[in-house]
This record gives structure tokens, C-alpha cells and sequence, in this order.
């Protein structure tokens, strides 16, 4: 038993309490448009509206734990023959501490450390829609002695363009400068940029407490021709930095505060400011304002309230501590983070090149932010709508910024499609669901335009949300194979089947089979009568088609290779049964009864394991060509067998579907990440959130999770949990509760907001049932079915028998 903290769900924390955790374990502060994620030991990589061509910071995801990443922060006390120098988060000194806690908040860090008699307590944040990192910083002399002490943070640059930065060693050194620029009462304000920038965007640097010299140029600080290294640069044990302003080189910007003399138990507070701006101008009224501390403090105050509001939008009590855990506290904040970082940036997402935001990534990650958001998520579903190409096939990625989309790896062969058959169809799940929660119907008569691959941002046709949905289902109807299955394109949702041109996808059959029973039931509900009897017989044809032609015995195959060849199949040597590929038939509708549980059954026997299910089984065992992307991972890794943890909510959700609440709760344990605080040595990842993938039980390391935070996991198990397991979930008429729980739980609470009402719903399950509802009474008053009514305000009480 490893654990390297806890959770502190009063503060709504998890505390790092040794910061040499197995891997670097990160939380995301500000937004996209200013911010980045901090480290257990406060590096941070921090951007300005594009982490590939905006990045302020210099942090290197793959270098070891112990160098320093982007920011850094020293103290030095004076002693009779020179300098202790340290850090008060671990990295780079390394010291040994009396203790050290990493609190990761909700949109914050803060690092509490003590060591030397000396005491640091750093809040690090971005003030909401500011485009500046504050580190408040309050040291103490925890000694019984008078001491004297110097704090220096410390930035270390990149250049915006963050993969030029790796590629030309000539150009960016040449480029990158400082300037000083002193102020009032001492302070100083330290600006960077590359020469080309210098007069539009400048970094700049700065405190609320007089400066007494400071450093702008790497070398200098290392000292020695950087033979002077991080962990003990030379420059801290002269009594002053030098003041340089670099005008080319390695550019960092060091503030050397001089705090004095501490007495005991005296406290120095330090607000340290990273921002961009056009220019100092432009800057100095937020430079002022950050440099009070009450304004600190209330925007410090503002965070928490907004984050109150957030999670009181949705609030379980379960039997289940580290479901109500993740449920309330931490998932949330992942599925805010994806919403907003989609697949752009993390340790594992470099958000180098041209990656952008993924089309069907975002479209999934926004189903489960949708009760926070309401009508707020509309311009970003509106802006997936606009990356729609006009034969309703949508492109994969796309920079937020210049709204230039991409086909992704799609372009990575000539002699393959360009396109994946699934990105699309993703969108109409997303709209659809958005109308549930906000009842938002002008929406779907809104104009969009179309994607104009030959003039991006110019579209030359453009149409309603509505016909948008429609044009999406009919590239699918179009766009079959020879089995009448949905083309694969490049890929279906599985990025790593590539198989040459002609293959056919299920999965994509299954999306577009509930994308036509989501669309069949909006035209219903709309009055489009012909249109929905139009969807039927679609929805009819697919079903019968897959039925007809996918069903290997006992579970479905996934693809059919432009021979007929199935893969998926007990016929195929590797990859013989795909999760997804079971899954997604019952998500549609088109697995029914014995087919739907045999199919199910099988994911149990054939990809269950004690870390989650498995993506595919067996693994492939050599690289192959023919088969693609797969094959480049080793049997237990990745798709090729490992446990994808995405897959494994849709799963859930179709057990739930089934009617059975213990399997899907066994599957909803098996992966919550809170459960593995106390193994963690296996996993490695953070256990407050969720990693894309866990290597599989082929894998010699199975159990370790990789590639945390960024993942469709996020969404996908918040809305198993809350709209599946505890069974509450929007519809156009109403609030639905319809759960499928584990049969031990008597009792459980949902409070929801839902439209302008909060709902409390209290379930009861005296016979201990999976599911079925036998009463439902809202405000001490039976209702017939099983949807609430849509209220105008104010808060109900709902009561929900099983039975
Ligand atoms: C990660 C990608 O971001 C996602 O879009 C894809 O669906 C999965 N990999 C599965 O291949």
C-alpha cells in the first residue's frame, strides 16, 4: 500500500503530501484563452490562446521529474559564510522537507512547504478571465531566530512558437530578448518577446514588493557558462543578480526580492505576476491591480464562488464515498478542463504543431458539461457546426483561433480516405442533448456556415442548425460499403484502424443508428412527421443490416475489410472482439434482447479485468501494414488490448440499458481513480482523475495508467454515473429518473438543476432492486412515467420508488 496523499473533500482538495510522485502529477489553472497546468512541484506550462503558437513558458513534458519546468521559485536565508539557497516546491533543489502538501484545487495549486525554519504557502491562479498567473506567496519565519530572507521566482521562456523553439536553434536564440522596465517604490517589471513581437505581444514579469536586482538571460543565472546548474545556481550565492537585459539567447526573467529581516512567526506576503499583453502600457492597470492584495483576495474569493456554482448544479449522496467523491468534486472539473483544453494540452498532448481541438472530442466532452452550462455552450457547438463540411462529413481538428480546420491523421496516406466516418455524427448527440437541457429551440433555425476547405474562412453555403443535423445523417446514409455498413473512411472512433479503402465500420453504423433515433425522436417532438417516418426507415434498414451481416455467434464483428473480410471476429487471429463494437449496437438500439446480453456477456468473459475493460483482445503482435495504427503499439498497450478507459462508460451504460445496475457499477468501481489512491504504485497516474488508458492484462505492467486529464473517459463516466447508474437525465419533456443501481444500496439523493429549477430527488430501493420505478411523487404529489415536469423556478422534492 502506496498512497502519495489524499483526499480532502471538505476543501474540495486532493493533497500531495511527497512530491515525488511516480510520474508528474498536474492540474489545469485559467482557460485556453490564459493559462496551463502547474506540477506537484509548481512548474507550470502556461500559453496565451494557443499553446502551439502562443506559449509563454519553457516546460519539457519529457524531462525527468527532478529539472525544472517553466517556473520555479527560491528562498535563501542569509547565514554567517554565504547562502542557503532553496526551493520551497521540491523541484530543483531537491531538500529534504519537514512536510510538503501540493493541494490541487479547483483552478488552483497551492504548495505548502517548511523547511530550514522557514515556512511558504503559494497560491498559484489565474484570476477568472485574466490573462495573468498570480503566485501569492507568504513566507514565515517558523524559527525561534531572527532571520534574514530573499525570494526569488523565477520564469524560464519559450519561444510562442513552441516547435520552432525545438527545430531552429539559430533563429529563436537570435530572436528572444528582455527589456527592465523600473517603476515606482522599486518595483520593476521585467518584459520579453521575440524581436518580431516586440511592439504587438510582450510577456511580462512582475511583483507587488520592491525588487533588488534581477536576472533575464539563463547563462548568467546558472552562472559558469552553465556549468552552474538549477538545483544550485551560482548567481544566488552572490549578494545581487546582475540586472541584465538579454538581447538574445535562453531568456528567463528572476526577481530578487529582498523580504529583510523575519522575526519569528513574522510572515512576508509576495504577489508574483506572469501576464501578455500588447505592450507595459497596455498592461500597467492590471499590474496595479494585481499588485494589491485585497483584489487577490477577492478574485481569489471569486473562484471559489463560481466553482460553488458550478458543482451545485449537480450533487449526488450515495452509498459510495469515492463515487460521491469523484461525482461531485473531481470529475466535474475534469470534464470542465477537457471542455476547454479538448485534446490540446497536457503532458501527453504537447500542443506542439497544428493539433487544435478535435472535432469529436470536443462534440463528446461538452455532453457532460451541458447542466453547468445551459445556453453558455452554444458559440462552441455553433463553432464545431461551422467545421461541418457542406456534404456533411466534418473535418477532424481545428485551431480555435484562426477556425483553420485539418483532417487530422487522416492526411497521413495518400492511398487512404481523408476523412473518418465519425466525427459528424457525434454532433448530432451533441446538439440533440444541448436542446434537452436548454430547450433552446431557435437554435436549430440558426444559419451556420459550412467548413470551405479552399478559403477557410470564408464559407460559400451555409444552412440551419437543423439541416446541418440532417446533412450529417445523410453523407452516413450515402456513404455505405458492400455490406451496406457506414464506409470507415480513415478511422471510426478507433484513430487506430486504418484499413485501405473500402472498409466498413459498425461503430459508425451504431452512431449513426442512435444519431437517427435522436434526430427521429426531435422530428416527432417538432411535428416533422414525414421526417421522422423518413429516420425510422433508415434507423429500420441499418438495424436490419447489421443484424444481418455483423453477428459472429456470440457478439458482433466490428469491421469488414474491403474484402468482406471481417475483423472482430472469432475468425481473426488478434483483435478478435472489440468492446466498442458491443457496446455501441445496444447504445443504438440495434442489439436487442439475448443478442443484446450475449454481446455483453462476452465483453464480461472475453475483456473484463480486474483495472477495467479492454479495448480489443487479443493484441496484435508485430507491426502490420495492412492493419495500421494498432499494430504499432505492443500486445496490452493502448487500443491494442489495453484498457481504453473511454470504452468502458459506454459499456456501462448499455449494462445499464440491460437492466443491470451490478455490472455496470462492478465496471464503474473498476476504473474510478479515487479508488486507487492506495495502490497508486501500480497505477502511477493521478487518482483524481481520469487517465485515456491503462495497460492491459497482456501488458507486463498491467495496471499502470498513462495519458491522464485529456480523455473522453471524463465525460463519458460522468454521465454513466450520473445519467445512467443514478439514472437522472434531461429530456425535451422533462427531467427523467430512471435508475439501474447495484442492488445493496437502500437509498441514494441526485440534486439537480434542470432548466431554471433545482430538483431533489431522493431515491428509496427497500426491496433491493437493480431498477424499475414504481412510484414517483414530486412535491407530495404521483406523477404517471417516469419524466418530471419542467418547472419555472424555485426547488422540488422529488421522491423515487424502486421496486
Ligand atoms: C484519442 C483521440 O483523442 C480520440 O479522438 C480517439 O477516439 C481515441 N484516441 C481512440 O482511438
Amino acid at each position: 500500500m502506496t498512497s502519495y496523499g489524499f483526499f480532502d473533500d471538505a476543501k474540495r482538495e486532493y493533497v500531495i503530501t511527497n512530491p515525488k510522485t511516480p510520474v508528474k502529477w498536474i492540474n489545469y489553472i485559467g482557460t485556453l484563452a490564459f493559462g496551463g497546468f502547474v506540477d506537484q512541484t509548481g512548474g507550470a506550462l502556461i500559453c496565451c490562446g494557443d499553446p502551439s503558437l502562443n506559449r509563454i513558458t519553457r516546460y519539457i513534458a519529457q524531462l525527468p521529474a527532478s529539472d525544472p519546468r517553466g517556473e520555479m521559485l527560491y528562498v535563501r536565508i542569509r547565514r554567517m559564510d554565504g547562502w542557503t539557497v532553496f526551493s520551497p516546491f521540491f523541484t530543483p533543489t531537491l531538500d529534504a522537507f519537514e512536510w510538503y502538501e501540493c493541494r490541487v484545487g479547483l483552478g488552483y495549486t497551492r504548495i505548502l512547504s517548511q523547511i530550514h525554519g522557514v515556512r511558504t504557502e503559494v497560491r498559484i491562479f489565474v484570476p477568472q478571465g485574466q490573462f495573468c498567473e498570480l503566485r501569492d506567496i507568504q513566507v514565515t519565519n517558523v524559527s525561534d531566530a531572527v532571520m534574514e530572507v530573499d525570494v526569488i521566482p523565477v520564469v524560464e521562456y519559450t519561444h510562442p512558437d513552441a516547435l520552432k523553439q525545438f527545430t531552429n536553434a539559430d533563429w529563436v536564440p537570435q530572436t528572444m530578448q528582455s527589456r527592465a522596465v523600473w517603476q515606482e517604490n522599486g518595483r520593476l517589471v521585467l518584459l520579453q518577446y521575440p524581436f518580431m513581437l516586440r511592439d504587438e505581444r510582450v510577456n511580462y514579469f512582475t511583483s507587488n514588493l520592491p525588487v533588488r536586482s534581477f536576472e533575464t538571460d539563463r547563462a548568467r543565472f546558472l552562472g559558469d557558462h552553465e556549468y552552474g546548474t538549477w538545483d544550485r545556481p551560482l548567481s544566488l550565492q552572490q549578494e545581487d543578480l546582475t540586472n541584465y537585459e538579454a538581447q538574445r539567447g535562453d531568456t528567463i526573467a528572476a526577481l530578487l526580492h529582498g523580504l529583510g529581516r523575519l522575526e519569528p512567526s513574522e510572515t512576508r506576503r509576495l504577489i508574483v505576476q506572469l501576464g501578455q499583453a500588447q505592450g507595459l502600457e497596455q498592461a500597467q492597470g492590471t499590474i496595479e491591480h494585481w499588485r494589491v492584495v485585497e483584489n487577490v483576495e477577492a478574485a481569489w474569493t471569486e473562484m471559489a464562488k463560481i466553482w460553488d456554482e458550478r458543482l451545485r448544479v449537480l450533487q449526488v449522496q450515495t452509498p459510495d464515498v469515492a463515487l460521491n467523491r469523484m461525482v461531485n468534486i473531481h470529475n466535474p472539473h475534469q470534464c470542465a478542463v477537457t471542455r476547454d483544453w479538448s485534446r490540446y494540452l497536457s503532458l501527453y498532448q504537447l500542443g506542439l504543431g497544428t493539433r487544435g481541438i478535435g472535432f469529436r472530442d470536443s462534440a463528446q466532452d461538452i455532453l457532460a458539461i451541458l447542466a453547468v452550462e445551459g445556453r453558455a455552450a452554444k458559440p462552441f457547438i455553433r463553432q464545431l457546426l461551422r467545421i461541418q463540411l457542406a456534404d456533411g462529413s466534418a473535418m477532424h481538428q481545428f485551431n480555435p483561433l484562426s477556425m483553420i480546420a485539418s483532417e487530422g491523421d487522416a492526411l497521413e496516406r495518400e492511398d487512404r480516405p481523408h476523412y473518418y466516418c465519425d466525427d459528424h455524427l457525434w454532433i448530432v448527440q451533441t446538439v440533440c442533448a444541448y436542446l434537452k437541457e436548454t430547450a433552446d429551440w431557435d437554435f436549430l433555425q440558426e444559419e451556420v456556415g459550412f467548413y470551405n476547405k479552399k478559403d477557410p474562412l470564408h464559407a460559400v453555403e451555409s444552412a440551419t442548425v437543423w439541416e446541418h443535423l440532417q446533412r450529417a445523417l445523410a453523407f452516413s446514409r450515402r456513404d455505405v460499403g458492400a455490406h451496406g455498413l457506414p464506409k470507415l473512411g480513415f478511422a471510426d472512433w478507433n484513430d487506430t484502424i486504418n484499413l485501405p479503402t473500402g472498409a466498413e465500420s459498425l461503430m459508425a453504423a451504431a452512431l449513426y443508428g442512435r444519431a437517427l433515433l435522436e434526430m427521429k425522436t426531435l422530428a416527432e417532438f417538432l411535428g416533422e412527421r414525414a421526417l421522422a417516418e423518413a429516420y425510422q426507415q433508415d434507423y429500420d434498414w441499418m438495424c436490419e443490416r447489421v443484424n444481418a451481416v455483423a453477428w459472429d455467434g456470440e457478439w458482433y464483428v466490428s469491421y469488414f475489410d474491403a474484402d468482406g473480410r471481417p475483423l472482430g471476429s472469432k475468425a481473426n487471429r488478434a483483435g478478435q472482439i472489440y468492446a466498442y463494437g458491443q457496446a455501441w449496437p445496444v447504445l443504438a438500439g440495434f442489439a436487442k434482447g439475448e443478442r443484446a446480453q450475449r454481446a455483453l456477456q462476452s465483453v464480461y468473459e472475453r475483456l473484463n479485468t480486474r483495472h477495467g475493460i479492454k479495448l480489443s483482445t487479443p493484441g496484435f503482435n508485430g507491426f502490420d501494414p495492412h492493419e495500421g495504427g494498432i499494430t504499432t503499439y505492443p500486445p496490452g498497450a493502448k487500443e491494442n488490448g489495453g484498457i481504453f478507459l473511454h470504452v468502458n462508460p459506454w459499456v456501462m451504460i448499455a449494462e445499464t440499458m440491460e437492466g443491470n445496475g451490478e455490472r455496470a457499477y462492478q465496471y464503474y468501481c473498476q476504473i474510478n481513480p479515487a479508488m486507487k489512491n492506495d495502490t497508486i504504485d501500480e497505477f502511477e497516474s493521478e487518482p483524481y482523475v481520469y487517465p485515456q488508458n491503462i495497460l492491459g492484462d497482456e501488458h507486463p505492467q498491467f495496471g499502470l495508467g498513462r495519458n491522464s486529464w485529456l480523455s473522453g473517459t471524463a465525460s463519458w463516466a460522468y454521465l454513466a454515473a450520473t445519467q445512467h447508474i443514478l439514472g437522472v437525465r434531461p429530456d425535451y419533456a422533462g427531467l427523467v429518473v430512471d435508475p439501474c443501481i447495484p442492488r445493496s444500496w437502500e437509498s441514494f439523493e441526485v440534486c439537480r438543476r434542470f432548466r431554471c429549477a433545482f430538483y431533489s430527488v431522493q431515491v428509496y430501493n427497500p426491496n433491493h432492486v437493480c431498477c424499475g420505478v414504481t412510484k414517483i411523487v414530486v412535491d407530495g404529489q404521483p406523477i404517471v412515467g417516469k419524466v418530471i415536469p419542467v418547472f419555472e423556478g424555485g426547488e422540488h422534492r422529488v421522491e423515487v420508488w424502486l421496486g
